[in-house]
């Protein structure tokens, strides 16, 4: 049977700790002078995006490279798909060319499922529609991990998930990682945003938890999946969900602020994550590579990962 890398809870707990074992060894390869192995020589990787993205796709193909695979990158927006071609002839048409891994980002929930039906290669889902992201919960995790000089027991460690959770993929697959792993996690949104069922607690006042915390993670509002009228207006919301001057301060020395990006500065940051020295939101970039790379040796690796 073909092993995929689709949601948090269809990977389940054991296999989520040997990916974040595996990243920590990719971050090592990453830090190498010459950071390419040839785990992947011969394989071939596609990427296969029906929704913008920048850091997602870039570091895919950026570990694909790392780990010597060929990688293809359909350009959707100029593809055959603009010709009426569907996205199972798509996929069966890359297919045809030899493809190991698709790695498939696309607005509508259940397409890696859809996908994995269609060809016998392993699928990667880089995002679904509101349902999941589970690299960036990979990542998320792994950076927690690395930051808090941790290993995979997160029990006591107190998560505010800040936000859009209703719309955003990344709310639910970081929060699974994060409570299979053993965190306690908070949603702070409007109630507008919060999804109808949920049994993770809640709160609709940032201020209550902002100090309190280990990590905020803050979410982009996810305009292009929102109905109107889900929110007060932007300069509301801000007031009361964006991170500001006063509510930065607040933050414990110790804490981590992280953001998945895009980031709306402006709408839900207000300061300049740069100047806060909590802020992981450039190493959480930097370890989607090293997260992507775990998830891709795991599918296809049967070599080592020497020089
Ligand atoms: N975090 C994330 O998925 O970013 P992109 O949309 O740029 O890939």
């Amino acid at each position: 049977m073909t092993l995929h890398f689709r949601s948090i809870e269809e990977a389940g707990a054991e296999r989520i700790c040997r990916l974040l074992d595996l990243t920590e060894h990719m971050a090592a390869v990453g830090r190498r002078p010459n950071p390419k192995v040839p785990a992947l020589r011969g394989k071939t990787v596609c990427n296969l995006f029906f929704e913008d993205s920048t850091r997602t796709r870039m570091s895919f193909d950026l570990a694909a490279k790392r780990l010597s695979a060929d990688t293809m990158t359909l350009a959707v927006s100029s593809s055959s798909v603009n010709k009426g071609e569907s996205l199972r002839d798509t996929v069966e048409t890359l297919d045809a060319m030899g493809v190991d891994v698709f790695v498939v980002r696309h607005r509508t929930s259940g397409v890696p499922w859809q996908v994995a039906g269609w060809t016998p290669a392993a699928v990667v889902n880089a995002g679904d529609g509101w349902h999941a992201h589970p690299t960036q919960a990979l990542l998320d995790a792994y950076t927690i991990r690395q930051r808090r000089g941790i290993a995979n027991d997160f029990s006591g460690l107190r998560v505010a998930v800040v936000g859009d959770i209703r719309h955003s993929r990344v709310a639910r697959s970081t929060t699974e990682i994060l409570q299979l792993l053993g965190a306690e996690v908070v949603h702070v949104a409007p109630r507008t945003l919060l999804p109808p069922a949920s049994d993770v607690a809640t709160t609709s006042n940032l201020d209550d938890v902002v100090s309190e915390v280990d990590v905020v993670y803050m979410l982009r509002m996810q305009r292009e999946r929102m109905g109107a009228g889900l929110v007060p207006d932007g300069g509301e919301y801000s007031h009361r969900f964006a991170l500001d001057e006063r509510r930065a301060a607040a933050l414990r020395s110790d804490a981590l602020l992280m953001h998945p990006g895009p980031m709306n500065r402006g709408v839900e940051m207000m300061v300049d994550p740069a100047e806060l020295p909590q802020s992981t939101i450039l190493d959480q970039v930097t370890n989607g590579i090293a997260a992507r790379m775990a998830v891709l040796f795991e599918l296809l690796g049967s070599g080592g990962i020497e020089e």
